[in-house]
């Protein structure tokens, strides 16, 4: 028995070691904060069980961990503390607080109560900046509370630490401590950055100020948008120190410092838990990281009194908020099929308390997430989850990856199929989501496609909108479009707040319907990238829906603006048997269309013909000038060659009106090429 309490405490001596060599020294920490307490906290506790197996070198003898080899060491003339944690999160560790203090100086239940300066605690690192006759001297780390490291050129980079202080009479020595820290917003803008410009970005706020400032080269520490709070003092000389902690304060920012304004002097334990609740709940809108808040006993007479236990003073104690990170486990990745299509990987996880919730997801955004955290199916990770925000996995701990290690995720080899209706899925070039081609088919899009279906420009199914969508989808009344063809009186009237008169005129609309255009009906159909006007060039170009349905991609990419990527969303969408049956079973419900005689390429003089622009044209731009070609059939080129039909010059056209001219091209102003492109023009129908 004792002898295994004894490993056990070795073994958290050793674990606790290490991850304070990871924070402390490396910068570079493996498990979240929360998880490091538990450690600690069990070490502690075992260790109070079992004095007899506490050691010098255990790790709750001493804090923090041993200086990098890069910085001169500091020691420090008045030790740096740490405050001691208030182990009960609820709003009573306030209570607890309080009533210890008022054993301690032995008062009685009718004195009066006790003055406190209650504060954040702010979750960066900790700094003395020394100031000797106004002037910033050195700033130094906290280290081990005794010795520190001289880090004197990063913390001068910091903008608002004042480099002398605002006196006439400054003291002869004045250390200020406090905190380093970078807000939330520049972590998020600095990240956002460094991903577009293929740099690391920082794990969170906290690890990002501890590793800026330990930047060997100052260079670096001033690219990073780092603030700084001070809490307190060290070392004075000539300086007449204020009765009460809130006055030191106070006078600190009289001398330039930064103070935060988020701080509170209260009297009595109500004061503490209504300032402990206060910002709790605005914790999240709060622009920085804070792990809790910190009570201090007000009067330095009092806090003299009180004294200290090891390196903790008694008159203060950190009351620290629920973690809102935290270290689980991935149990499997899945998808998840949006609205639109979109699958949207999730991470499965073994249930966490974080942000206040259990969290038993967190979504993975994409494949470049994915890839980005190289997170697998079993790794360890910390999750973020702060105030309302969708609960996030910030960085997978790899050391603690299973082993064998699992193979790397791809949604797309992993789900070559929609999970929920197995049509075929796709990453298009440029696009980060990868989309389900179900569409109408899919039922996870169902309800967005028979919006879009009944929309004014599409089908133009007047009053069917959301509400009623909803209920038809969820009664099972409607699956398909073709569906909706099938509604009779009785389904209809049987819906929730249809009146029969409303029932009659929803019917009345969809019969309406039936007679439509090509263009609309294709736009109904919601084929991804297929938008209006490619839905009516569509219906030009082919004339007929069985025209279109049997054109392949190439086919396709004769029709005027589609390109490979429309081309290859609609020869996709018209692959699948699936929506080919929607639009058989629509023509069979009786929607339909005049047909027209195709429309192609209407200037037979421009398809196959290349043009080169040159010069500015006094009426359109380049871009339209393209355009009108390209529409026409036409193809521009950048440069002149025998292979060139029409050279356009504008005023100050140059060597290409001179290259044109040597080879014979045909020149044409502006004029020319409208009457060239009138036909076309003429020629268009209206859909
Ligand atoms: S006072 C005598 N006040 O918490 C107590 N510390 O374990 C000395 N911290 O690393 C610290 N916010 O960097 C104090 N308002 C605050 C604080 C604060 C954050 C950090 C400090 C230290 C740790 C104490």
């Amino acid at each position: 028995m004792s002898q295994s309490i004894a490993e056990r405490v070795r073994a958290l001596r050793e674990q606790i070691n290490y991850h304070n060599y990871r924070y402390y020294v490396l910068d570079s920490p493996e498990i979240p904060d929360a998880e490091y307490d538990r450690l600690y906290r069990e070490l502690e506790a075992l260790e109070a069980e079992h004095p007899e197996l506490v050691t010098p070198d255990s790790p709750t003898r001493r804090v923090g961990g041993k200086p990098l080899e890069g910085f001169a060491p500091v020691a420090h003339r008045v030790p740096m503390l740490s405050i001691r944690t208030e182990t009960d999160i609820e709003a009573t560790g306030a209570l607890n607080f309080n009533a210890r203090i008022r054993r301690e100086l032995k008062l009685k239940d009718d004195d009066p109560p006790i003055e406190y300066a209650c504060e954040l605690k702010f979750d960066g690192l900790a700094i003395n900046l020394r100031y000797e006759h106004g002037v910033l001297v050195q700033a130094a780390t906290r280290g081990d509370g005794e010795t520190g490291e001289d880090v004197t050129q990063n913390v001068r980079t910091i903008r608002c630490i004042p480099l002398r202080l605002n006196a006439a009479k400054p003291p002869a020595v004045l250390e200020v401590r406090g905190e380093v820290f970078i807000p939330r917003p520049d972590f998020e803008r600095y990240n956002a950055k460094q991903r577009e410009s293929g740099g690391t970005p920082l794990v969170n706020p906290r690890n990002g100020a501890a590793g800026s400032i330990r930047q060997l080269d100052p260079a670096i520490a001033a690219q990073r948008p780092l603030s700084f709070y001070a809490y307190g003092v060290g070392e004075t000389a000539g300086w007449k120190l204020p009765p009460t902690h809130s006055r030191i304060l106070d006078a600190l920012l009289e001398l330039g410092l930064p103070v935060s304004s988020e701080r509170a002097v209260v009297q009595g334990p109500q004061g503490l838990v209504q300032f402990h609740d206060d910002i709790g709940r605005r914790r999240d809108s709060l622009p920085f990281d804070i792990d809790g808040v910190v009570y201090k006993v007000n009067s330095l007479d009092l806090q003299t009194r009180l004294g200290f236990v090891s390196r903790e003073p008694r008159w203060a104690v950190a009351h620290k908020f629920p973690p809102e990170e935290e270290l689980t486990v991935v149990q499997a990745i899945e998808v998840q099929v949006g609205r639109t299509g979109a699958l949207t990987p999730v991470a499965r996880l073994k249930p966490v308390f974080v942000g206040g919730v259990t969290v038993s997801n967190a979504t993975l955004h994409n494949q470049d997430e994915i890839d980005r955290l190289d997170v697998r199916e079993g790794d360890s990770v910390i999750v973020r989850r702060a105030g309302d925000v969708i609960p996030e996995v910030v960085a997978v701990v790899k050391d603690r990856r299973p082993q064998p290690a699992p193979v790397r995720f791809e949604i797309l080899q992993r789900y070559p199929a929609c999970p929920v209706c197995g049509s075929h899925v796709v990453r298009q070039p440029g696009e980060a989501a990868i989309r389900c081609s179900g569409g109408l088919y899919c039922p996870a899009q169902r309800k967005q496609a028979l919006l879009h279906f009944a929309s004014r420009r599409a089908m133009d199914i007047e009053g069917l909108g959301e509400r009623l969508v909803d209920q038809l989808v969820d009664l099972g009344l409607v699956r398909t479009p073709a569906d909706l063809y099938r509604l009779g009186m009785a389904k209809v009237a049987n819906l929730e707040r249809m009146a029969e008169k409303s029932a009659a005129k929803l019917l009345a609309a969809i019969e309406k319907s039936k007679h439509t255009t090509l263009a609309r009906f294709i736009f109904a159909l919601g084929i991804r990238n297929v938008g209006e006007t490619t839905a009516k060039d569509l219906a030009r170009h082919f004339g007929s829906l069985d025209a279109l349905l049997a054109a392949d991609e190439e086919a396709l990419m004769q029709v005027p603006d589609v390109g490979p990527v429309v081309a290859q969303s609609i020869a996709l969408f018209f692959s699948e048997p699936h929506n080919r049956e929607v639009v058989e079973q629509l023509r069979a419900a009786g929607v339909k269309w005049a047909e027209a005689a195709p429309q192609r390429r209407q200037l037979g003089a421009l398809a196959g013909k290349t043009f080169v622009l040159t010069g500015t044209l006094p009426n359109m731009t380049r871009d339209e000038a393209k355009d009108r070609i390209e529409a026409a059939g036409g193809k521009v080129a950048g440069s002149v060659s025998k292979k060139t039909d029409y050279v356009v010059a504008g005023a100050d056209a140059g060597s290409k009106l001179i290259k044109a001219q040597e080879l014979g091209v045909t020149i044409l102003d502006e004029d020319a090429l409208c009457r060239l492109l009138e036909p076309e023009a003429q020629g268009r129908l209206d859909f």
